[in-house]
């Protein structure tokens, strides 16, 4: 299974697949890596452990329609069996979600559909639930939504703030992201055939979180 990785922030998600992919623990081929901006955290530790990364600036394009099409063709490109979006953070178009239809892969750090998002973290706190998580699922044109595949509770303790809480879910998230990705890559955990998108997706940027 070859995946093309897509990367906003820190990508400490990401590089547990890469360790984990690195000791031999899940049979995929990481194609590349790619950021919508120059010079994050995620790109450099891709650029670290040797992997082949590119940036298509979202910034550099005169519209988002431009900036989603070259994304689309950089990451087809690598001829990915799966596109990962870890820690993404903006929605891709209609036509990008037709053209990996069923093979786009998003986390989210909340029990989805609760908190979709931008601050699904600091969401759920605000709301007051005692219990969070996060969620990987095959994502659609809108904002995390989509068929679920695997989800994780985590408890909200009364001292937790959005940070504290952030980091015990990602380290239950990139649990569930290896977990799902070797039942993907051994055939246990089958793929989907999404329906044709109507698109549902908003223009909003930055909703993942
Ligand atoms: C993860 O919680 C992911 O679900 C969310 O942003 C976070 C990414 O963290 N969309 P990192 O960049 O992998 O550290």
């Amino acid at each position: 299974m070859r995946i093309v990785a897509l990367v906003s922030g820190t990508g400490s998600n990401l590089q547990a697949v890469i360790d984990a992919v690195r000791a031999g623990d899940l049979p995929l081929e990481i194609a590349a890596v790619g950021a919508d901006r120059p010079g994050t955290r995620g790109i450099e530790r891709s650029a670290e452990a040797g992997l082949e990364t590119f940036v298509v600036d979202f910034k550099a394009f005169a519209s988002r329609a431009e900036w989603d099409a070259e994304l689309a063709r950089v990451c087809a490109s690598y001829e990915p069996d799966l596109v990962l979006s870890s820690g993404f953070m903006r929605i891709v178009s209609a036509e990008f979600i037709a053209r990996f239809r069923g093979r786009y892969l998003n986390t989210h750090p909340a029990l989805l559909p609760a908190f979709p998002g931008a601050h699904g973290v600091r969401d759920a706190m605000a709301y007051g639930v005692k219990v969070t998580g996060c969620t990987v699922h095959w994502a659609d044109a809108g904002v995390d939504t989509g068929p679920i595949v695997a989800q994780r509770a985590v408890e909200i303790r009364p001292e937790d703030t959005e940070d504290s809480l952030h980091e015990r879910i990602k380290v239950q998230e990139r649990e569930l992201l290896i977990e799902v990705l070797r039942g993907l890559a051994e055939g246990g955990i089958p793929s989907v055939d999404l329906p044709e998108q109507s698109p549902g997706a908003d223009d909003a940027d930055q909703s993942r979180r």
